[in-house]
């Protein structure tokens, strides 16, 4: 009966949080690999949960790039009431996306599903170190920068590692030093191991791993029974405070391997 299924989608999620120790999980119905109607889902309860976890007043929320975050972004709702005003900013500059998947157009998209405002931080890619820093020292620059560092809730996707070295056309060394590491998940720029633990990092600007720590709201979102590795390798070491919000058939892969 659909009463049973959703209980035993609640103790899914029960045990995955758990498991992870982290705030809460939500576990949506279906297989977001091949199902499109998963990932609109995830636009509602992504915009649920902030609505439940966004405290009154300014918020500044830092978003990351991928396709999972922007087909959420496509689905999101109002999150703007008389007194809660929020300000989407990307999370990281340029870490080789795609335009319509850069974290510039899913802060600019959730924006105008929430009714809330963006900024954009333009980084090109493949710049001189010294192009890059002297880009750093521009004002407008370290207007966004800064907001960036003020955010207090952060939504990121998490993707299989050699899957987004490929799609961010990394070096064949940097190829083959992710695969003697064993890296399996990427998040945030950075590469981790099956054990969550850090094995490479792309340095740009903007928020690092240890900033996210101390973030009091953070939502990552990522489903997929191929991204269940990855996920669950993110999720070892996630900030506690994370909400984490995946598919059935991640979930029910994450449980096998317990
Ligand atoms: O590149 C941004 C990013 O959020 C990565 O950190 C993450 O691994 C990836 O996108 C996820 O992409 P997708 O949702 O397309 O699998």
């Amino acid at each position: 009966s659909v009463m049973n299924q959703l209980l035993g989608m609640h103790q899914v999620e029960k045990e995955i949080s758990q498991y992870f120790g982290i705030k809460r999980c939500i576990v949506v119905a279906g297989n977001s690999d091949n199902q499109e109607k998963v990932l609109y889902e995830f636009g509602d309860i992504l915009t649920d949960s902030l609505d439940l976890i966004l405290p009154e007043g300014e918020n500044i929320i830092a978003v990351m790039g991928g396709t999972t975050m922007a087909m959420t972004a496509e689905h999101m709702g109002s999150l703007e009431t008389e007194k809660r005003h929020n300000l989407f900013v990307p999370a990281r500059g340029g870490i080789g996306e795609a335009m319509t998947v850069q974290a510039n157009s899913v802060s600019a998209v959730m924006a105008s599903k929430t009714g809330g405002h963006h900024r954009a931080l333009y980084v090109p890619e493949q710049l001189s170190l010294e192009t890059y820093n002297s880009l750093l020292q521009e004002p407008s620059i370290q207007e966004v920068l800064t907001l960036i560092e003020q955010s207090n809730c952060v939504v990121h996707s998490i993707g299989r590692a050699l899957h987004m070295a490929a799609r961010r056309k990394m070096s064949d060394d940097e190829m083959v030093m992710l695969k003697q590491n064993n890296a399996v998940a990427e998040s945030f720029g950075y590469f981790f191991d099956e054990e969550g633990e850090v094995v490479y990092k792309i340095p740009r600007i903007g928020l690092q791993l240890k900033d996210v720590q101390k973030i009091p709201n953070v939502v990552a979102i990522a489903g997929g029974k191929t991204k269940a590795k990855a996920i669950r390798a993110y999720m070892k070491n996630a900030p506690k405070q994370t909400w984490l919000i995946t598919d059935e058939a991640a979930a029910n892969e994450i449980l096998k391997g317990v």
